[in-house]
C-alpha cells in the first residue's frame, strides 16, 4: 500500500470520507474496506439494496439486543456473542461492525433503549468492553457509539444535550472511557447531537482532549451516518472519517490551499484511515452460523428476567398431563429485535408456540392469538382466547410492544402496553388465575396492571432469533432463569428523574436530574419502584455470607464473599457490590454499583466471589479540582442481589488522595476545624481567648462562615490575629 507521503492533497482529502454508503474510499492501491451495522448481529446490506436498505441485508444470526444482553450480567457470554458476530462479519469481508451502543438509559422513553445496555455506567462499560473484546478477537474492528450523550431520538440530529461536567464524567462518559482504556476499540463513532451547544462531530474537547489525550485512544473516529455538518471543523476537532460521503472533499482541499486547515491535521486523519485499512482482515473464512443459533438460544435464556412467580407456578411440568392455553400473537409472531439500523435479517426464527409444542406435544396445547399487532381491539379474538384459557390448566400469555411502538428515530410517548392487550389479560386472568405473562419489549413497560393479573411474569425483553425456544426452556425449567434487571422498572413514568426534562424543546435537552439517573435517584430519595435495579428471581434460592473487605493498597479494596445455592436446583445468580460514601463534602448517590459477578452453582454448592475495588470505585468528579477525588474517610461496601436487597455490609476507612487544602481568609470555620493543622490552631486560639465554652449552637451557626467574617463582624478576632492563625496553620503543615 502506498505511503501517506506519496498521496496527493486531493487523494488525502477523499480518504477522509467514504467511497459509498458503507465503504471507505479506494485510492491508488489502497483498497476500500467495509463498515456495517451490528451489533447484536451483522446487518450487511445485500448489494441490491437501496442506500438505507433497512430491511434488506444478508442473513446473520440475530442475538439478543443489548437490552437483553445486559440483563445477563455475564461478561463471558457477551464476549462470546461478540466473537460470534465478529466471525460472521469476518466471513462477510467486513472490517468494522458498528457497535456496541453504550449510551446510558436516561429515560425509559428513549426509542433506542433496546440497543443500549443499562442506566448504570459501570455495568454498561463492563459489558460493552466484553462485546468489543469478542468482536475484535475475530480480526474485525468495533465502533463504540454514539459518542456521546445521545440519550434520546427526538431531534437527535440537532438537539443540544445540556449537561454539567460532573454528570458527564460520572454518568455519560465512564462506559466509553472504560471500553477505550481496556478494550482498545478500533473505532469510536461520534453522535449526531450537540453537547452543550457544540456538535459532537466538531467537539475538540470530546474527540481529542478527552478521547485521545486523556484516555489514550489510538483508533479512528468515524461520524455517525450524516453527523458531519462542517468537514473542516470536524477534522480539526479530531474526526477522521466522514460517513457516508457528502461529496465535499473539495472543501478540504480548498481549506488546505487557503491556509485555513493545517495539512498536518489532514495527514493525521489520513494516517488513521490507512491504519484502519491495514488492520482489516484479508481473508474471508467461512463460518458455521448454525452453531451460532445454539449460542443465541443459550444467551437468550440467560437474559430473560423472572419478575414474579407466585406459588412457584413456574417452572411448568413438561411431563404432566396439564393442558396449556398459549395466547398472544407474539407466541407465533415473535418480536425479537428492534427496528432501525440494527435490524438483522435472521438466519431462522424460533417461535415460542413451536418450542412449547415440541416440549409437551400438540395435544396439550391450544393456541389463540388473542389480539392483532396493530392495536385494534378484536372482540372475537379476545373471546376465543378467554375460552381457551378457561378450558386449560394454565394460560401462557405472550404480550408486548408491537414493532410500531418503538424504534430508532423516535421516542416513545408512554410506557403502557397496548390497551387491547391489557383488556385481554384481565379477561384471561378472570377465568384462569394460573396465568403466566411473558413480555416482549425493548423499553420498560409499566408492570403494575400486568402483575395484578398474572401469577407469574417473565420479562423477556427482545431475545433474538432463538428467543422462542429459550423462553420454552425457561418456562419448563430446562434452564433456570438468571437474568437480572439492568434498569429499574419504575412504578410510573412521572417517577423517573428525567421526566420533567425529557426530551426537551427548542433544540435543547437539559439534563436537570444531573447524576441522579435510575437507581441513583430512586434509592437516594427512597422512592418506591416496581422492580429495583439488579432484581431477578430464580427457581432456586441463594444466600450470601462471610463478607470480608480489606484495604489492599491506598484507596483500593478487596472484597470476598461466599455465595451459596441453598435451593434444590442448579442455577446462577449475580452478586452485586455497591459502594456507599458515608460522608462527603458533595452530594452523592446513596450507593453506586462498582462490582458484580455471575455465579453458577449446583444445589448445595458454595463459591467464594472475589472482587477488586480500585480508586475509581470510591471517587467522585470534583468540579473544583477538575479531577477524580477520593475523599478521605469511611465507605460502606454493600453486597447483595439487587440495589434494594443488600445482604451484607462492611465499612472501611480510606486515606483519600487529596492534598491538604491550603487555608485562606475565605475558608469557613468548619473547613478550619476539619483541617489537620488549622483545626488545632483555631481550637487553641479559641481556648486562649476564653471562647472554649461557646455554645454548640453558636459554633454550628458559624460553621459555614468564612473566618474573615469574624474580623469584619467584630467577633473579637483582629486582622493581625487572623494573619497569625494563617501563619501558624501553614507552619504546622510544612513542619
Ligand atoms: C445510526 C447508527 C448506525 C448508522 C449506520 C445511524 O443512523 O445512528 O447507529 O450505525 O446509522 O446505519
Amino acid at each position: 500500500m502506498v505511503d501517506l507521503g506519496a498521496l496527493s492533497l486531493e487523494q488525502k482529502a477523499s480518504l477522509t470520507s467514504g467511497g459509498d454508503f458503507w465503504h471507505t474510499q479506494a485510492v491508488a492501491d489502497i483498497p476500500a474496506v467495509m463498515l456495517t451495522d451490528g451489533p447484536h448481529g451483522l446487518r450487511k446490506q445485500a448489494t441490491s439494496a437501496d442506500a438505507l436498505g433497512l430491511g434488506n441485508s444478508v442473513p446473520a444470526t440475530c442475538f439478543p439486543p443489548a437490552v437483553a444482553l445486559a440483563s445477563s450480567w455475564d461478561e463471558n457470554l457477551v464476549d462470546r456473542v461478540g466473537a460470534a458476530v465478529g466471525a460472521e462479519a469476518h466471513a462477510e469481508n467486513v472490517a468494522v461492525v458498528l457497535g456496541p451502543g453504550v449510551n446510558i438509559k436516561r429515560s425509559p422513553l428513549c426509542g433506542r433503549n433496546f440497543e443500549y445496555f443499562s442506566e448504570d455506567p459501570f455495568l454498561t462499560g463492563r459489558l460493552g468492553a466484553a462485546l468489543v473484546h469478542g468482536l475484535q478477537s475475530q480480526g474485525v474492528g468495533a465502533s463504540v457509539k454514539h459518542f456521546a450523550v445521545n440519550n434520546q431520538e427526538s431531534d437527535r440530529m440537532r438537539v443540544s444535550a445540556d449537561v454539567d461536567e460532573r454528570t458527564l464524567r460520572e454518568i455519560y462518559l465512564p462506559a466509553f472511557e472504560h471500553i477505550v482504556r481496556t478494550a482498545a476499540p478500533r473505532t469510536v463513532m461520534c453522535s449526531y447531537n450537540k453537547i452543550n451547544g457544540t456538535y459532537a462531530s466538531e467537539n475538540r474537547w470530546l474527540l481529542t482532549e478527552l478521547l485521545r489525550d486523556e484516555w489514550g485512544f489510538e483508533g479512528l473516529v468515524v461520524s455517525d451516518w450524516g453527523a458531519v455538518n462542517d468537514r473542516v471543523a470536524a477534522l480539526v476537532a479530531g474526526l477522521d472519517l466522514e460517513m457516508p460521503p457528502s461529496g465535499t472533499d473539495d472543501e478540504i482541499v480548498a481549506a488546505v490551499r487557503s491556509g485555513a486547515l493545517d495539512e498536518q491535521v489532514l495527514d493525521r486523519a489520513v494516517a488513521r484511515v490507512l491504519d484502519l485499512v491495514r488492520s482489516a482482515p484479508q481473508d474471508a473464512p467461512s463460518c458455521v452460523a448454525d452453531e451460532h443459533h445454539a449460542l443465541a438460544r443459550k444467551v437468550a435464556a440467560a437474559c430473560a428476567v423472572l419478575l414474579k412467580n407466585d406459588g412457584d407456578l413456574l417452572p411448568l411440568d413438561a411431563e404432566s398431563a396439564e393442558t396449556i392455553a398459549v395466547i398472544g400473537e407474539f407466541a407465533r409472531t415473535p418480536r425479537f429485535q428492534g427496528a432501525g439500523s440494527s435490524q438483522v435479517t435472521p438466519t431462522r426464527v424460533d417461535t415460542a408456540l413451536d418450542a412449547i409444542t415440541a416440549v409437551v406435544g400438540a395435544e396439550r396445547v391450544t393456541f389463540e392469538p388473542g389480539f392483532v399487532l396493530d392495536g385494534v381491539r378484536d372482540a372475537a379474538l379476545q373471546g376465543a382466547a378467554v375460552k381457551a384459557a378457561e378450558g386449560s390448566h394454565v394460560a401462557l400469555l405472550f404480550l408486548g410492544l408491537p414493532p410500531q411502538d418503538e424504534s430508532e428515530g423516535f421516542d416513545r410517548r408512554d410506557v403502557f402496553l397496548p390497551a387491547d392487550q391489557m383488556l385481554l389479560l384481565a379477561a384471561v386472568h378472570a377465568v384462569n388465575p394460573r396465568t403466566v405473562v411473558v413480555l416482549s419489549n425493548g423499553g420498560v413497560v409499566r408492570t403494575a396492571g400486568i402483575e395484578l393479573h398474572a401469577a407469574a411474569l417473565l420479562e423477556g425483553w427482545l431475545l433474538g432469533q432463538a428467543g422462542g425456544s429459550a423462553t420454552a426452556d425457561l418456562l419448563f425449567g430446562l434452564t433456570n432463569p438468571s437474568g437480572r434487571l439492568a434498569e429499574t422498572i419504575p412504578e410510573r413514568l412521572p417517577d423517573t428523574p428525567s421526566f420533567p426534562y425529557f426530551p426537551g424543546g427548542e433544540q435543547h435537552s437539559r439534563y436537570g436530574e444531573g447524576i441522579y439517573v435510575g437507581y441513583r435517584y430512586y434509592d437516594t430519595v427512597e422512592h418506591p419502584v416496581a422492580f429495583p435495579f439488579g432484581f431477578g428471581l430464580s427457581y432456586t434460592e441463594f444466600e450470601l455470607s462471610d463478607l470480608k473487605v480489606s484495604i489492599s493498597d491506598g484507596n483500593s479494596a478487596s472484597v470476598s464473599v461466599h455465595v451459596a445455592n441453598v435451593g434444590d436446583r442448579a442455577g446462577a445468580t449475580v452478586v452485586q457490590v455497591y459502594v456507599h460514601d458515608v460522608a462527603c463534602r458533595v452530594d452523592r448517590p446513596v450507593h453506586e454499583l462498582k462490582g458484580f459477578a455471575k455465579a453458577e452453582l449446583e444445589p448445595g454448592e458454595t463459591h467464594t466471589v472475589q472482587l477488586e475495588l480500585d480508586p475509581s470505585s470510591f471517587a467522585f468528579w470534583s468540579v473544583q479540582a477538575s479531577r477524580w477525588v477520593v475523599e478521605a474517610g469511611e465507605f460502606e461496601i454493600r453486597v447483595g442481589f439487587s440495589s434494594r436487597e443488600i445482604e451484607a455490609t462492611a465499612r472501611i476507612t480510606l486515606p483519600g488522595d487529596e492534598p491538604i487544602p491550603t487555608l485562606n481568609p475565605m475558608s469557613t470555620i468548619a473547613e478550619w476545624l476539619a483541617h489537620p493543622s488549622g483545626g488545632p490552631v483555631l481550637m487553641e486560639a479559641m481556648k486562649a481567648a476564653g471562647a472554649a465554652g461557646v455554645p454548640p449552637e453558636l459554633v454550628a451557626m458559624a460553621a459555614d462562615m468564612p473566618i474573615s467574617k469574624l474580623v469584619s463582624f467584630g467577633f473579637g478576632l483582629s486582622q493581625e490575629q487572623l494573619d497569625g492563625l494563617l501563619e501558624a496553620a501553614a507552619a504546622r503543615v510544612s513542619g
